[in-house]
Order: C-alpha cells, then sequence, then structure tokens
C-alpha cells in the first residue's frame, strides 16, 4: 500500500484554510443572526452617523452592512474563517455597504475606539473577550445575541420570541 504524501503548497494552503477555520468554528460557529434581529439590534445600538462600530465575527456581514447603509455607521467587521470572510467580501457589492470586512481574529483588534460592538459568540468566547472590556471608552454599548455577558452593565434585554425562533438580545454600557 501506498502511503499519500503531500507537497509543501498543499501542506501551506491546508493551514492557511482549515487551521483558522476550526479556530473560528470553536469561537462561534457560523450561524447568522436573522434579519429582523438584526434590524433589532440596530435599533437598540443607537447608532449616530458617523459612529465606530464592531462586529466580532461578523460572518456574512449583515450586521456591519446594515449599519453603514442605514446609519452611516463607520462600520468593521472581522472574521477569521476564509471560505465566510470570502463570502462576505463578495456579497459586499450587493449590501451597498461602505462597511469594512477583514480578515482577522478580533481579539488581536484594537477596538478601544469602538461606540457600539457587535456580538454572537459562545458563553465561554465571550467570557475570554471580558478581558479586553477595561480597555473600551465609557459610553460604548456592546450589543450581543443569544448569549448573556457576566458582570457588565446590562441597560436592555430583549426576551426571546418562541414561536419564530429567535434568541434574545442584550445590550450592555460600559
Ligand atoms: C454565530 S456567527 C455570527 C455572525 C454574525 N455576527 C451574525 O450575527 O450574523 C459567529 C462568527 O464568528 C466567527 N469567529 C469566531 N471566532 C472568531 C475570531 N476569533 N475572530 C474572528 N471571527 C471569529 C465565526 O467564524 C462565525 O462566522
Amino acid at each position: 500500500m501506498q502511503i499519500p504524501t503531500i507537497s509543501p503548497i498543499e501542506l501551506i494552503a491546508f493551514l492557511i484554510l482549515v487551521v483558522p477555520t476550526i479556530y473560528a468554528l470553536l469561537g462561534a460557529p457560523f450561524v447568522p443572526t436573522p434579519l429582523p434581529r438584526v434590524r433589532k439590534m440596530l435599533e437598540l445600538a443607537k447608532i449616530e452617523p458617523g459612529d465606530k462600530v464592531y462586529d466580532l465575527g461578523c460572518g456574512d456581514g449583515r450586521l456591519v452592512h446594515l449599519a453603514s447603509r442605514e446609519k452611516q455607521a463607520k462600520a468593521v467587521g472581522f472574521e477569521l474563517s476564509p471560505p465566510i470572510w470570502l463570502w462576505a467580501k463578495i456579497a459586499q457589492p450587493f449590501w451597498n455597504s461602505k462597511a469594512k470586512i477583514k480578515f482577522r481574529n478580533f481579539y488581536k483588534q484594537d477596538i478601544s475606539d469602538a461606540d457600539v460592538i457587535f456580538c454572537y459568540l459562545m458563553p465561554e468566547t465571550l467570557k475570554k473577550f471580558q478581558k479586553e472590556l477595561g480597555k473600551l471608552k465609557k459610553g460604548t454599548r456592546i450589543v450581543s445575541y443569544a448569549f448573556k455577558i457576566p458582570e457588565l452593565k446590562l441597560v436592555h434585554h430583549e426576551e426571546k420570541v418562541a414561536s419564530k425562533n429567535y434568541s434574545p438580545i442584550w445590550v450592555y454600557e460600559i
């Protein structure tokens, strides 16, 4: 039996594509927020034109695209899974937005200028992210879909809608 071999280029391609995808999957698998919930999150975030808005793990970019197009925010989405990031980039013209979609690990980004942060991440990931909260400026709103962020000042809680399978929305302020 012949042992299959792998060339250095195949190995590098594998590492570039698969490693970040698995890492991002552990942070939160790609499950997009339903669009009516996205609109609710945008409303609750009280975005003013020119506000700096981040989505930590932006998926197809729906939150940052709508924040840019409909609220005139300076919106940036970070996405670490290569296929999802590519999808978000390809879909950008259809959203007609000026949002930036960056292929980045959000843990390593400076988001200290944020006015609004959106997230839809697993509780363990949110816990890890909590360490970064001390760097945020006073008044920053954090809008989390589905999962609570402990120890933050809760300013609004939108109940889940079981009939539509919508999860709750948690709004915090620094
Ligand atoms: C549940 S989805 C939410 C997508 C989008 N925010 C939404 O609400 O529709 C979470 C996304 O976070 C991404 N992700 C997880 N960990 C990440 C990290 N450390 N850096 C960047 N993206 C990450 C995943 O690849 C996935 O696309």
